[in-house]
């Protein structure tokens, strides 16, 4: 859907599926010239991750494979719940393989950073992070993230990936929650 089917829950439009693309397209540029040479391996965080995964992938002029894992940090709301738990493990053995993780965003960093120490432990060649968005708290994280497609301001988004109780992922574009929504 487009944001003209949801306008009234939106305060704003953030990003355009316009811009979005084009920002995926410049982030598979810069991963293409780093891992020139090596294979890549990169794992989508689901559910968030889908789109970008799906979009930034079809935009690589090169072979890569794609992974996916399933971890809860979240309840059903807007605040994290500060725990994480694996749901869906990868199905495949990332030992001496060069790994991305891309994330749809970075709130707290505290998923994200779990997750990259949980991968490390898994011996690959290399982890790295990209991430469509991030929140300025994730500065504050211990979280070196290399691929970052937008900071935005400490409010929570929806669209594109990105969900309030479930709905809105399928919107196109991603714009800021009304408060009216949520309170
Ligand atoms: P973190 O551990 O706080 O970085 O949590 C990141 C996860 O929280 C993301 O992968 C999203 O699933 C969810 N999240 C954080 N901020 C937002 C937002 O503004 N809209 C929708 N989901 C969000
Ligand atoms: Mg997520």
């Amino acid at each position: 859907m487009d944001s003209a089917h949801v306008e009234n829950d939106l305060v704003n439009v953030l990003f355009t599926e316009a811009q979005i693309q084009e920002r995926l397209g410049e982030l598979a540029a810069r991963i293409e010239d780093d891992y020139a040479g090596k294979d890549l391996l990169i794992v989508g965080i689901l559910r968030g991750a889908v789109m970008v995964m799906a979009d930034m992938a079809r935009s690589f002029s090169r072979h890569l494979e794609m992974d996916w894992m399933a971890v809860s940090s979240y309840g059903s709301g807007t605040k994290s719940s500060g725990v994480v738990r694996i749901l869906k493990d990868l199905d495949t053995d990332i030992s001496g393989r060069h790994v991305i993780i891309v994330d749809e965003i970075i709130d707290t960093g505290l998923t994200l950073s779990w997750l990259t120490s949980n991968l490390t432990s898994r011996n690959p060649a290399s982890v790295e992070i990209c991430t469509l968005l991030r929140k300025p708290e994730a500065l504050q994280m211990p979280v070196d993230v290399k691929y970052v497609g937008w900071d935005i301001p400490n409010e929570f988004v929806v669209g594109y990936g990105l969900d309030y109780k479930e709905q809105y992922r399928n919107l196109r574009d991603i714009g800021t929650l009304a408060p009216h929504v949520y309170s």
